[in-house]
């Protein structure tokens, strides 16, 4: 890459829309960190429900992150979360988990603290990150946007292959229920909600599969399209 300051590539988009494994993908072949924003969520929810808060409870949601223990650790895959030095890939992928994230994720105080936290993700020689508002937010100047749709339908026969594959059990009406939900949650909150940033190029995935989404992001990134 020709330029050489650190840069951002953003790809937000819904739950299930294939966001993490194509920034996974990216950050792999252009050698770049990796920021999964929505794990990071998911943990304070996991945080505030081992310790009983109230997830409607803004002030006492908010006042977790003052003891916010968490790090990822190189996996030979995929990165491990760890929460109070303990990794919790495997609750953190579960749809309750997720659920108790979008409900923390509404409330405008617990966005604001974690800003901070999410853009220290940001390091030579760049970082492409995925979430909800990254494009719009946390990292309004990327240099590359992305918005990854696709029909909640497909979404969730996406998440059901995978939970079944991690060994987890799955039923695709509830989990086409949930996303839907979780969409309407996410695209509804007053704070920071899920939309394409003005400048991002959005990605129908519905009739791509992750190769064909990943080399359309790639071709975009490599030509220095700024969309
Ligand atoms: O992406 P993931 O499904 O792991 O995110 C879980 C939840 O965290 C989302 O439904 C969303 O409500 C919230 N989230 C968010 N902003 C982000 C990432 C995730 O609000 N940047």
């Amino acid at each position: 890459m020709k330029n050489e300051a650190p840069f951002v590539v953003a790809i937000d988009g819904p739950s299930g829309s294939g966001k993490g494994s194509l920034a996974l993908s990216v950050a792999n072949e252009l050698g770049l960190h990796l920021l999964d924003s929505g794990a990071i969520y998911r943990m304070l929810a996991l945080k505030a429900l081992r310790q009983g808060v109230d997830l409607d409870d803004e002030q006492r949601v908010d006042g977790l992150i003052d003891d916010f223990d968490i790090r990822f650790e190189a996996g030979e895959e995929l990165s491990i979360p760890f929460l109070d030095g303990v990794d919790v890939s495997a609750e953190l992928r579960q749809e309750a988990t997720g659920d108790a994230a979008s409900r923390v994720a509404r409330h405008a105080r617990v966005r604001e603290s974690l800003l901070e936290l999410q853009r220290g993700f940001l390091k030579p020689p760049g970082l492409v990150a995925d979430g909800r508002d990254m494009g719009t937010v946390v990292f309004p100047k990327a240099r590359f946007k992305f918005f990854l749709y696709a029909s909640v339908e497909i979404r969730a026969q996406r998440r059901y292959k995978q939970l079944i594959n991690m060994g987890l059990s799955a039923n695709i009406a509830d989990l086409q229920a949930d996303l839907a939900e979780r969409d309407e949650r996410d695209q509804n909150r007053s704070a920071s909600p899920l939309k394409p940033a003005e400048d991002a190029l959005v990605v129908d995935s519905s009739l791509l599969d992750m190769a064909q989404v990943t080399e359309l992001v790639l071709s975009h990134i490599r030509e220095g399209k700024t969309t």
